[in-house]
């Protein structure tokens, strides 16, 4: 296997009851890959998202992070390499920016409490947070909070990040400063796959943009390819509905 290859998602197949979700998704990862999933509603994006870091366990097919099957991994340990950033932040309401992040470094990372303070403040800082790290959620603006859920889930040190559709829960004018933060992350060098509508996100930092329908990944290929041209009509179909809806951020 190639040493810059990061995640393997073969012939995924998943179900809910009799519902077919995710049937036979394969693609892989590098490191510092941004793919950017696209797909309509119930078309299985963030159940492949939770597949990957073990929310839900596939019915068929393989998983791996680093060379290892996700099946063979402690979860907690595939927990802390997979942060997950999701639409409507889960944070929890009675603990302050600080504590939500500090919570997973003592628990997940075991470490002590001025050790965890201090890595969950610098975390804060390169979000933007500094000053609002002792408020509570409901003290905060949705960008604030997901800002927090982003430093959160950085703070375990990931080995890639997911995102489920981060800026959906967004008033329109908060969304640029989480898209920020997102795109610094990207040119870093963070591994990310990402579900999101923002096409000029998916433009500027992706490497690759998968097209899901069904279920099944019907197209992928880097973001020029897939907006310019794409290969299959129902990718031309679906990306030129999008970017006339979600392309201008
Ligand atoms: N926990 C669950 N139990 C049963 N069915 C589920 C569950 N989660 C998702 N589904 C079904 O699986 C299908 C795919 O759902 P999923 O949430 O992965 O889609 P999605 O692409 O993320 O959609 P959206 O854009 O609306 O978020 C849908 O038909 C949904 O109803
Ligand atoms: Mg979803």
């Amino acid at each position: 296997m190639a040493e810059n290859r990061l995640l393997d998602v073969v012939d995924v197949h998943q179900s809910y009851g009799e519902e077919r979700v995710l049937e036979g998704i394969s693609f892989e990862m590098d490191r510092q890959d941004v793919k950017v999933l696209v797909g309509p509603s119930g078309s299985g994006k963030s159940t492949m998202l939770r597949c990957i870091n073990r929310l839900t366990d596939i019915d068929e097919g393989e998983i791996a992070l680093d060379g290892e099957s996700i099946y063979d991994m402690n979860q907690n340990d595939l927990r802390r390499q997979v942060g997950m950033v999701f639409q409507d932040f889960n944070l929890f309401a009675h603990l302050t920016a600080l504590e939500n992040v500090t919570l997973g470094l003592k628990r997940v990372r075991d470490m002590s409490e001025p050790d965890a303070v201090e890595k969950a403040a610098r975390q804060l800082e390169s979000v933007g947070l500094r000053e609002q790290a002792n408020s509570y959620p409901a003290e905060l603006s949705g960008g604030q909070k997901q800002r927090v859920g982003i430093a959160r889930a950085l703070a375990m040190d990931p080995k890639l990040m997911l995102f489920d559709e981060p800026t959906s829960a967004l008033d329109p004018e908060l969304i640029g400063e989480v898209l920020e933060v997102m795109r610094d992350l990207a040119e870093e060098g963070m591994t990310m796959l990402v579900v999101t509508h923002e096409m000029g996100f998916a433009r500027q930092a992706a490497t690759d943009v998968l097209f899901l329908e069904d279920g099944e990944l019907v197209e992928q290929g880097p973001p020029d390819q897939l907006f310019e041209a794409p290969e299959q009509d129902r990718t031309r179909d679906f990306l030129g509905r999008l970017t006339s809806l979600h392309g201008d951020q």
